[in-house]
């Protein structure tokens, strides 16, 4: 059985799969339309989402399938403090695919551990959206024709935008993909994707501090939001919720064939003087989040019992019941799950649910 939690699960050969299915689905849609007929997405979302549950939801209607789930932890047995792991236990007898998007870091990882059916992460915590990656790739591919070759900027919140995370740590695994990093000194990429993802796997990267020294030598500028909900001091995000801002004039510094991405939702980081800019993609981007979800189920579905599918084990995991995970988003700290870590080439450990170091 294959799951979705962090976009390093799929090969680079079922991510090509799952793009060109979208691409298929998008030419031929009335083909698909009993795809999953007889078939149920489970979508439980303890955190707010309009893209990504809802695109679930059309998504697994335009296949003939069924919905069902909710939209908030206060109307589930969460409120009366059943587990992560025991809802998803008792959720895979209904349903024959699991989305879960989730406040705290790891717990579709843990789902994934005990649940008969698979699961896919719809975004937990700051650290994992590997569906919104598809999106963006499939949205890459439509914009620019290719998924190698080309400079792609990253600006605002890298520290907390996991989106930003799973999209570079996808883009490892192609070929001359320059990645350029604009942020605050306090919304900086984390260590664990800078040294274990771009440094180790030679990904060419460098920071800057402004957009204009880099707007010209862009294809993909990938915007995204100052998360408030992420920061515990409010001073903190005061001081950098405005770094950032794309408007025309910083549009006009930019390649002709330039694509702007957003994950959205989007607060003040793109004026919307610029939406009428044909540049701007993000709105085509949230269409193709319906598409490559409907691939991605159509693929979970047939990969389930295909042995040659199943999710690959990436890390040798070890339990140490001495330590814990330094992150208190996690869920190994907040749940009662085991103490799991991996060694890393030349660097720390990291908590096996969240990719953070452990706490000595
Ligand atoms: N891009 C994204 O995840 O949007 P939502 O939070 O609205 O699902």
């Amino acid at each position: 059985m294959k799951h979705l939690i962090d976009p390093t699960d799929i090969t680079v050969e079922e991510t090509d799969e799952i793009i060109h299915l979208a691409l298929d689905i998008i030419a031929n849609p009335k083909k698909y339309a009993e795809h999953c007929k007889g078939k149920k997405l489970a979508t439980l979302f303890y955190e707010p989402s309009t893209r990504t549950r809802l695109s679930f939801t059309a998504a697994m209607m335009e296949l003939g399938g069924n919905v069902l789930g909710f939209s908030e932890a206060a109307s589930s047995s969460t409120a009366k403090g059943e587990s992560v792991q025991d809802t998803a236990k008792t959720v895979s007898c209904f349903a024959d695919l699991i989305a879960m998007r989730h406040f705290i870091e790891g717990a579709p990882f843990a789902a994934s551990k005990v649940s008969g059916v698979p699961i896919i992460n719809a975004g937990d915590g700051s650290h994992s959206h590997p569906t919104q990656t598809l999106t963006d790739l499939l949205t890459i591919t439509r914009e620019l024709g290719r998924l190698d070759n080309f400079t792609i900027g990253f600006c605002g919140d890298l520290k907390f935008g996991r989106t930003v995370h799973s999209l570079i740590k996808s883009l490892s695994t192609r070929s001359n993909v320059k990645v350029v990093l604009i942020a605050p000194q306090e919304l900086r990429l984390p260590g664990y994707i800078r040294h274990d993802v771009c440094e180790r796997l030679g990904v060419e990267y460098k920071e800057v501090s402004t957009m204009e020294e880099v707007m010209p030598e862009l294809d993909v500028l990938y915007m995204t939001r100052v998360q408030k909900e992420r920061f515990l001091d409010e001073d903190e995000f005061d001081r950098v919720k405005d770094s950032f801002v794309l408007d025309r004039k910083k549009m006009a510094l930019a390649k002709r064939d330039m694509a702007v991405l957003h994950p959205l939702p989007r607060v003040n980081e793109i004026l919307t003087e610029v939406d009428s800019d044909p540049r701007a993609a993000y709105f085509r981007q949230v269409e193709n989040g319906k598409f490559v979800r409907m691939a991605l189920i159509c693929k979970l579905l047939d990969w389930k019992n295909d042995p040659e599918h199943d999710t690959p084990i990436h890390y040798e995991a070890f339990e140490d019941k001495t330590r814990c995970c330094s992150n208190a988003k996690c869920i190994s700290n907040l749940e009662k799950v085991p103490l799991l870590f991996r060694h890393t080439e030349n660097g720390p450990d990291r908590c096996i649910y969240c990719d953070n170091k452990p706490r000595e």
